[in-house]
């Protein structure tokens, strides 16, 4: 029986690396650029780093976490990497040592929900945390590195939509005020809202029935309940924003699905993701830190989906960048008995020496070996037939101009080695 991978889980083929190579060192460049230096987390973590910090009533907690119990203690696969660097931040001491950090991770993450195009249960996301600050420029730098990385990639299209959730005091009003709005139309509201209602009403806003989006919309917003503090702070990132020319829209209705969003919280969406829109999303938690027995400090930050941007790419037909893998210097074939040895030594020799060769293991034809020569778009392919051999020499042809020559079979790498300037025809 042949077995499959989960629904929820791809594999990425070698011929799908280059993509994901693209993106990915396009954020490696760019998030050195912006000094947010790599942090690399665990796969799985203490469970309680999630339930706790992500918040209970959360989709994610309540039935998207992969989790497994060792003895007595019970442990998840990472659903997201902010609570995890948060966790890592407290635990190497670096509110004493070095309180700002700006760090960056790109790896996988893992989530229980129902699969479907661009939302799997394994999934990659590229992160940034800013911890140890809150400064209004750092939320603007962050909203303004991702939109800088869509650039970069070609991803043209995608919308900047930010709101703030307030710190405690803000959203505690704004509890009361949903309530007494909500209440009467209890009724009118999904199942899974009526529950909300009771857990954490903010949630209700967020529901994508339309049923429970109509009765949202006549609800006040949460900007009406801001205090001057806050309110300051999310005038202060979006002068921020205007400062770095960044342009954005504000949805005073929307929240974020994890608990421990206080201040600006932002979302990036792309018309060619159809129903998860959402190329990324991000926000402020200042009192994440603190609530995990640290200091009381702040923190931003955001994640991109990874294979959401490759969706988007494709949706723009910008696939051609995308398929770019380095090609060998080139391809080496051997005709009749005695030369497969030395063309093998000599591509030892030539792989040591830092070219990128192949050679044919399946026993093909020369015409086969020739064929696979041309599929492998290498500029030069190095032939060794017996006489070539007993006279210590190797014919080289130019793939582009099908100019073929014999060389010294010990000159090889000094010919083909990049930037030889002695390069035949
Ligand atoms: P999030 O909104 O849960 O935020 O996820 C961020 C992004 O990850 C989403 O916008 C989406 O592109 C991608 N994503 C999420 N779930 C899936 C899935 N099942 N399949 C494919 N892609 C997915 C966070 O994770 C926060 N930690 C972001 C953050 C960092 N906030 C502050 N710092």
């Amino acid at each position: 029986m042949l077995l499959s991978a989960p629904a929820g889980i791809d594999d990425i083929l070698p011929e799908q690396v280059a993509r994901w190579r693209f993106v990915e060192d396009k954020a490696r460049e760019l998030f050195a650029r912006y000094g947010y230096s790599e942090i690399r987390l665990p796969l799985f973590e203490d469970l309680r780093v999630f339930v706790h910090n992500v918040g209970e009533t959360s989709d994610i907690v309540e039935k998207g976490m992969f989790t497994f119990d060792s003895g007595e203690d019970h442990y998840c696969l990472r659903p997201e990497g902010t609570a995890a660097a948060v966790r890592a931040y407290l635990q190497h001491n670096y509110p004493k040592t070095r309180p700002f950090q700006k760090w960056h991770y790109i790896g996988p993450m893992f989530r229980h929900e129902r699969a479907q195009k661009g939302r799997k249960w394994q999934f990659h996301q590229l992160g940034v945390e800013a911890l140890g600050a809150s400064d209004p420029l750092l939320d603007a730098e962050i909203i303004a590195l991702a939109g800088h990385l869509f650039d970069e990639l070609g991803l043209s299209g995608y919308r900047t939509v930010l709101n703030t959730l307030g710190c405690g005091d803000c959203r505690d009003r704004y509890r009361r005020t949903l309530q007494e709005q909500l209440g009467p139309q209890r009724g009118r509201l999904c199942a899974d809202c009526q529950r909300r209602m009771d857990r954490n009403i903010f949630r209700v806003l967020d529901c994508k029935q339309e049923a429970c989006q109509a009765v949202s919309a006549g609800t006040s917003t949460l900007q009406e309940a801001l205090c001057g503090n806050c309110r300051s702070h999310f005038e202060a990132t979006l002068q921020g924003l205007r400062i770095l020319e960044i342009p954005y829209e504000i949805n005073p209705r929307l929240v974020r699905g994890l608990d421990y969003y206080t201040g600006p919280v932002f979302e990036f969406v792309h018309p060619g993701l159809g129903a998860q829109s959402a190329l990324g999303a991000g926000g402020r938690y200042d009192n994440l830190i603190a609530e995990n027995g640290g200091p009381a400090l702040g923190g931003a930050g955001f994640a991109l989906g990874l294979e959401r941007i490759l969706i988007a790419l494709e949706a723009l037909g910008q696939t051609q960048a995308l398929a770019a893998s380095p090609a060998l210097h080139a391809f080496l074939v051997s005709i009749g008995p005695g030369t497969r040895e030395p063309l093998f030594q000599l591509a030892g020799k030539l792989r040591r020496g830092g070219l990128r060769v192949d050679l044919d293991h399946e026993g093909r034809s020369v015409k086969a070996q020739m064929r696979s020569a041309n599929r492998s778009a290498a500029p030069f392919v190095l032939v060794l037939g017996c006489d070539e051999l007993a006279q210590g020499q190797i014919t080289l042809k130019r793939m582009d101009t099908g100019q073929e020559s014999k060389i010294p079979l010990d000159s090889v790498l000094s010919v083909l080695r990049p930037g030889a300037a002695d390069l035949p025809g």
